[in-house]
């Protein structure tokens, strides 16, 4: 069997599987399902400093080929994480995890991360400067290179444990956000977080989603994500985590090949919850059938020879 073993900065995983912030909460649920150690890791859904409701429902629209959310981060707030979430998750997650963090000012991610980087339960911090679901925080700060720099320079300064930027792809030049980042001192990118979009119902004439847009993801952006990495693998020397409408081993590997370390699975997660184990089981058949011993050494494949 070939190996499946990739690296995040010095973080070795048995396999690139991990499910995306926001589509797993901390993993308990999951873990009454199957046994969730089959994973590469996961990443925790998005922590803000505060405890946050989340915005008014609707909140979820269904789309062909994916779906809208403008869950608007909803989540317990670190402390709440600090003193619960993380010691119980010590019972059924045996391995390191990605912390998601979110904030509203530049003061707030560096909080969070500081107060999380003691925690050697966290494999990696997931700064998320993409979230197209709330105010004056979120997204803001990843549409422009400058605020990017700024956030990725807060955190990295809190903490000592590798910073992947998580960005959006709701921009013209994503490479450019990613150099910024780079440049800042990020230690890997994670991308894409979810495109933009708007559903009207027929029937009331209005918007469907009540914060009326939300962030689109399923199979039908993983062509863009794909194109997306593809590009960012080109424009900095630092490791990515691919994401967008990825739902089976196939994907990862294309993935892969355009220039993920690793590949997230979000909302695949919300129509087959087993799918990250399903995917674990057929990716050494799928390797086998494109006679690939190693799934470190396709990384960035498509871009040699
Ligand atoms: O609205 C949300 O909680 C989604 C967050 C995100 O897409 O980053």
């Amino acid at each position: 069997m070939g190996s499946t073993s990739v690296n995040l900065s010095g973080w070795e995983l048995d396999n690139p599987v991990i499910p995306a912030s926001g589509t797993f909460g901390y993993g308990k649920e999951f873990s009454l399902l199957y046994d969730i150690n089959c994973l590469g890791t996961f990443s925790f859904k998005g922590t803000t400093l505060e405890p946050r409701f989340g915005n008014p429902t609707p909140r979820i629209a269904e789309c062909t080929s994916g779906m809208l959310n403008s869950v608007g981060l909803q989540n317990p707030g670190i402390d709440h994480v600090l003193k619960k979430e993380l010691p119980e998750m010590k019972t059924y997650f045996k391995k390191k995890v990605i912390a998601n963090i979110s904030g509203f000012s530049v003061f707030e991610y560096g909080e969070i991360a500081r107060r999380l980087n003691g925690q050697e339960q966290i494999g990696l911090l997931e700064v998320n400067i993409s979230c197209p679901n709330v105010h004056g925080g979120g997204m803001s700060f990843g549409t422009c290179p400058e605020a990017a720099a700024k956030v990725t320079e807060a955190v990295k300064a809190a903490a000592d444990k590798p910073v992947y930027i998580k960005l959006s792809p709701n921009v013209t030049d994503i490479a450019s956000i990613a150099r910024a980042c780079e440049e800042a001192g990020a230690d890997g990118i994670s991308m894409i977080n979810t495109l933009m979009g708007m559903r009207i119902d027929l029937k009331t004439g209005k918007p469907v989603l009540a914060n009326k847009a939300g962030g689109f993801s399923g199979p039908a952006v993983f062509p863009v994500a794909l194109r997306m990495v593809y590009q960012v693998y080109e424009a900095v020397h630092i490791p990515i985590i691919g994401m967008g409408g990825v739902s089976s081993a196939e994907d990862v590997i294309e993935m892969m090949l355009a220039g993920a370390s690793a590949v997230q699975i979000g909302a695949a997660n919300l129509t087959d919850p087993f799918v990250c184990q399903r995917i674990i089981e057929k990716l050494p058949d799928v390797m086998k059938k494109y006679r690939i011993e190693s799934l470190s050494g396709i990384i960035g494949g498509a871009h040699r020879g």
